[in-house]
């Protein structure tokens, strides 16, 4: 018995060694904490309880059974945040590189299964070589095994990827199958094929920075969700991103004590300009309506022409969508479509309401929109917001024009309450192309054109340019103030609260991919 006690306190400290003090050391040389150090930064203290951490790999080739390490490059088990239980991964970079072998990817499958069990989130903190080389096929099988529940977990509890290393390869695509990736500043990367294979068949010389860092994959491929300077502040990013979710899709977001008292936000007032083709900072009416310093942006430095993120409203968990009027006017094009109706997908799983800003002149014109399939990427969005049946609440701050207007939650696919501040303008369109189509025979014959299209313009801007057509129709549930909106809204998802909708019985719907 003490000799089995002996043993295992070997073993276990050797577990906790990794690949070794040396490995340890080239780990934080290169500003990059261990896997258990980031485990331990992640968790409540003292709460980590690990699964398998006497588990070896079983290949025997290239020398193999010689290189044992208890654990196999990946720290597995759970823990909780906040209190709140959850369970991870955190590839051990130390250890062949963090490669992923059959067994490293057995314990990964296990808490998985474990996480879908139970009904709690899982977050994997992925630092590796890829697949383990001296296996071959074994980890490529491993790797499909996690994808597979991947797609099982999905909508059922939420997944979350850190990358704070190297992802190369297959191993890609887990992190994409998530529902949030964040990737550290510097120190990770992400791609299919590295910048050798690249050069070989493309002949692009690539750094591996360019070709998928967090810079690359934060505004170019809008890969990466969330980026993070260091491995601290990325563990902490995950932390406040847990604070908004449920455990699972049965379960609701938690309910922070909230005091009101400030419900009146008269800055909202004058926000909007009078001059409509003026921007303004969408950030500022969120602010103006959000419990304060609530908001948690995702996709922040991608297709920043539309705002998603969490916020709090009156210590209720609810997701913002919203047109940017400072990029490119707010409008919607291929990628903002994208990354808005992927969030709003993400908050209909979890029960997350939904609340839509509206300020948009219409879709991106242009050959590049239309090649690059607008007409599909703008159905994401519609269909995305057209399925959601969590509450949904619409505020048009000013423009709502064409399509636009009905994808951008409107009353017709299903909004349960839209709001109009007075500076809304509701139309087919802007009144200076309206104009020009309605009134083009009567503006060229004029004797001054210039002058027949200002007078045309006023006309249609006096009809259309403002949300009383829309009201008087009940498109739009009520005008409000702008200093209301705050007020408006609480009262509005309260009243939600328990909406239930039951829908057709299908195996899914067909979104256009
Ligand atoms: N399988 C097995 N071992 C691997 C590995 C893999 N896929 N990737 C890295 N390792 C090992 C290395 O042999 C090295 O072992 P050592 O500590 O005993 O010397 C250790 O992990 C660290 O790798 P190293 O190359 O020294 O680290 P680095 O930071 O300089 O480079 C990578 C990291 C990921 C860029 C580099 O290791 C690499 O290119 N790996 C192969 C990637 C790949 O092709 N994967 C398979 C296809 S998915």
């Amino acid at each position: 018995m003490s000799k089995n006690i002996e043993k295992l306190k070997d073993k276990v400290a050797q577990a906790h060694l990794g690949g070794g003090e040396k490995r340890i050391a080239k780990q934080h040389d290169k500003k990059k904490l261990t896997a258990r150090e980031r485990v331990d930064y992640l968790l409540d203290e003292g709460s980590f309880e690990e699964i398998g951490i006497l588990v070896t790999h079983r290949t025997t080739d290239f020398g193999m059974d010689k290189q044992q390490y208890y654990g196999d490059g990946v720290v597995t088990g759970y823990g909780t945040i906040n209190g709140r239980l959850i369970y991870v991964f955190a590839q051990d970079f130390t250890v062949f590189g963090g490669a992923l072998s059959e067994t490293h990817a057995e314990k990964i499958c296990k808490v998985m299964d474990h996480a879908m069990k139970v009904g709690a989130p899982i977050v994997g903190l992925n630092d590796s070589g890829g697949a383990r080389i001296q296996e071959g096929v074994k980890s490529l099988g491993g790797y499909a095994d996690i994808f597979y529940r991947n797609v099982q977990a999905s909508g059922v509890i939420p997944q979350i990827s850190a990358i704070m290393g190297p992802c190369a390869g297959g191993a890609v695509y887990s992190p994409a199958m998530t529902d949030f990736t964040l990737m550290v500043q510097d120190t990770s990367y992400m791609f299919v094929t590295g910048p050798n294979v690249v050069k070989t068949v493309t002949n692009e010389e690539v750094t591996s920075e360019e070709l998928g860092g967090a810079s690359t994959h934060s505004t170019k491929s809008g890969v990466t969700h969330i980026t993070s300077p260091n491995d601290i502040t990325c563990l902490e990013d995950i932390k406040t991103l847990m604070s908004y979710l449920p455990q699972n899709n049965k379960d609701t977001p938690e309910n922070l004590p909230y005091e009101l008292g400030d419900e009146i936000r008269e800055n909202l007032d004058t926000l909007v300009p009078d001059n409509s083709n003026k921007p303004y900072d969408m950030h500022e009416v969120i602010k103006g309506i959000i419990d304060e310093d609530s908001f948690f942006e995702i996709h922040k430095n991608y297709a920043d022409n539309i705002i998603v993120g969490f916020a709090r409203l009156g210590g209720r968990s609810i997701g913002i969508v919203a047109n940017q009027p400072m990029s490119l006017a707010g409008v919607l094009d291929v990628d903002s479509s994208k990354k808005a109706a992927r969030f709003v997908r993400f908050c209909d799983c979890f029960n997350i309401p939904l609340l839509v800003l509206v300020d948009v002149p219409g879709f991106l014109p242009g050959t590049d929109q239309e090649w690059n399939g607008i007409i599909l990427h703008g159905a994401k969005l519609l269909y995305a917001l057209s399925e959601a049946t969590v509450p949904r609440v619409t505020v048009i701050t000013r423009k709502a024009y064409g399509g636009a207007y009905d994808v951008m939650n409107s009353k017709h696919i299903g909004a349960d309450l839209n709001y109009a501040w007075p500076t809304a303008e509701i139309a087919v369109m802007g009144a200076k192309g309206a104009s020009e189509i309605i009134f083009r025979k009567e503006i060229k014959e004029a004797e001054d054109p210039e002058v027949k299209l200002s007078e045309k313009e006023a006309e249609y801007a006096e009809k259309f340019a403002n949300p009383f057509k829309a009201a008087q129709r009940g498109f739009i549930d009520e005008v409000i103030m702008p200093r209301d909106t705050r007020r408006k809204l609480l009262k509005a998802f309260a009243m939600l609260e328990k909406k239930q909708i039951l829908r057709i019985d299908r195996k899914h719907g067909n979104i256009p991919l």
